[in-house]
């Protein structure tokens, strides 16, 4: 058995996040490897909680710090009771958002220092990291376009401008160009085929 390996997907609201979760579990299945898949904010009964505050409260306006803040403690419980867990019994782990997201949102779009959030992020879960992170790069309108589709009630992150996206898509290419070794960013302004088979073709050649 090779060493249990965390994927993390990441990308604007509408990039495809679901159907290429669906691709990488089916590879790693594929592999012979026991997977758990998983997501932030949220993965675990008390970070689901938190996930809920975040997106749907509407009590009172929520402040950026605060925001940033419960994106970090719900990671501190996901990491220490979910994940690195799950890869100590040799599971992978795959992660429908990571850490990268905060960077995005929280730096891109709310405007907090990413400074600021280096330093809460070292402090809250220090030097563990995906061994590998896929990006979908989609333009904001068609994630946009996509999102109206889904007929949901909107979170509070759907709410925001187009203005508010472009921030966040110009922080994860910038933070997958700090990081080429383990950020990899796919164009999912295509068809699904195509995105799949992008995604399949980056998985062959790291792991198989
Ligand atoms: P997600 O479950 O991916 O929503 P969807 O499936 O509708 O795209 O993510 C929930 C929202 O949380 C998303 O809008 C991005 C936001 N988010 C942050 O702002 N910071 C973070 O650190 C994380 C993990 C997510």
């Amino acid at each position: 058995m090779s060493r249990a390996r965390f994927i993390s997907v990441e990308g604007t609201d509408g990039a495809g996040k679901t159907s290429v979760l669906a691709t990488i579990e089916a590879w790693v299945k594929a592999q012979g490897e026991i997977l758990i898949t998983t997501r932030e904010p949220g993965g675990t009964p008390l970070a689901e909680q938190i996930r809920q505050l975040l997106l749907n409260s509407r009590t009172d306006k929520l402040d950026d710090d605060a925001e940033l803040l419960l994106m970090m403690a719900a990671r501190v419980q996901h990491v220490r009771t979910k994940i690195q867990p799950a890869l100590a019994a040799g599971k992978w782990v795959l992660s429908d958002r990571f850490y990268d997201a905060s960077y995005a949102y929280q730096g891109g779009g709310r405007g907090l220092s990413f400074e600021r959030i280096d330093q809460l992020h070292y402090w809250s879960i220090g030097d563990f990291h995906p061994d590998l992170t896929i990006l979908l790069d989609v333009p904001v309108e068609i994630g946009q376009a996509r999102v109206a589709h889904r007929g949901e009630e909107k979170t509070r992150f759907e709410e925001e401008q187009t203005a508010f996206f472009e921030r966040v898509r110009q922080a994860y290419l910038a933070r997958a160009a700090q990081a080429p070794e383990r950020m990899f960013v796919i164009d999912a302004s295509v068809d699904q085929a195509s995105v799949q088979q992008a995604v399949l073709a980056l998985l062959d050649d790291r792991w198989s």
